[in-house]
């Protein structure tokens, strides 16, 4: 099994994923950072994980069509321009295979008022209409990925769930 981790940091997701998923599963990760990368080397070295990593944007991906069973992004949209985030998200369905998932964890509205208050500054500050207007569903749908299920793991992060369509 093929999975991708874009704006991977240090890979604490993808090293997750491969213990909860078993041995025969190939990790890429990619960042803008290769300060962020040498640390994910070094976790999955420590960690016995075999990480394939890569430096560059997620927007810009340098894999094939179709390649990945499964690609995740965990708190990086946040980190990136809304055309950014867009062109990420094109790309992701151009490298998943037909009905494969493509998981979105990022700061969302705050379902909690004093979060709302909270977060406020950091939202206007980062420029997050996407997330804070919840429009990576329509975004997605406009690039064939449907969404499936979507759960607050925090107040104030939303993990959704999006299926390729053939
Ligand atoms: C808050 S960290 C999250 C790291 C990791 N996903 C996690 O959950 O621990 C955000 C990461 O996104 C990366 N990033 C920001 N913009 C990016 C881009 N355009 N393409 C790839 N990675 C990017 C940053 O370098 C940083 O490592």
């Amino acid at each position: 099994m093929s999975v991708l981790d874009l704006g991977c940091g240090t890979e604490s997701v993808g090293i997750a994923v491969s213990r909860q998923l078993g041995g025969d599963v190939n990790i890429h990760g990619l960042d803008l950072s290769s300060t962020q990368l040498d640390y994910a080397a070094t976790k999955g070295s420590k960690s016995g994980t075999s990480l394939n990593l890569y430096r560059g944007s997620m927007d810009l991906l340098p894999f094939d069509d179709r390649s990945f069973d499964l690609v995740v992004t965990s708190v990086a949209f946040c980190e990136t321009t809304s055309e950014v985030r867009i062109g990420a998200i094109k790309e992701v369905s151009r490298v998943l295979k037909d009905q494969s998932c493509f998981g979105i964890v990022d700061c969302a509205k705050p379902i909690m008022g004093l979060d709302t208050v909270m977060m406020l500054p950091f939202f206007m500050f980062k420029e997050t209409p996407e997330s804070w207007n919840n429009h990576y569903p329509d975004i997605c749908r406009e690039n064939n990925l449907i969404l499936e299920n979507e759960i607050y793991i925090k107040s104030y992060v939303k993990c959704q769930l999006f299926r390729k369509a053939d």
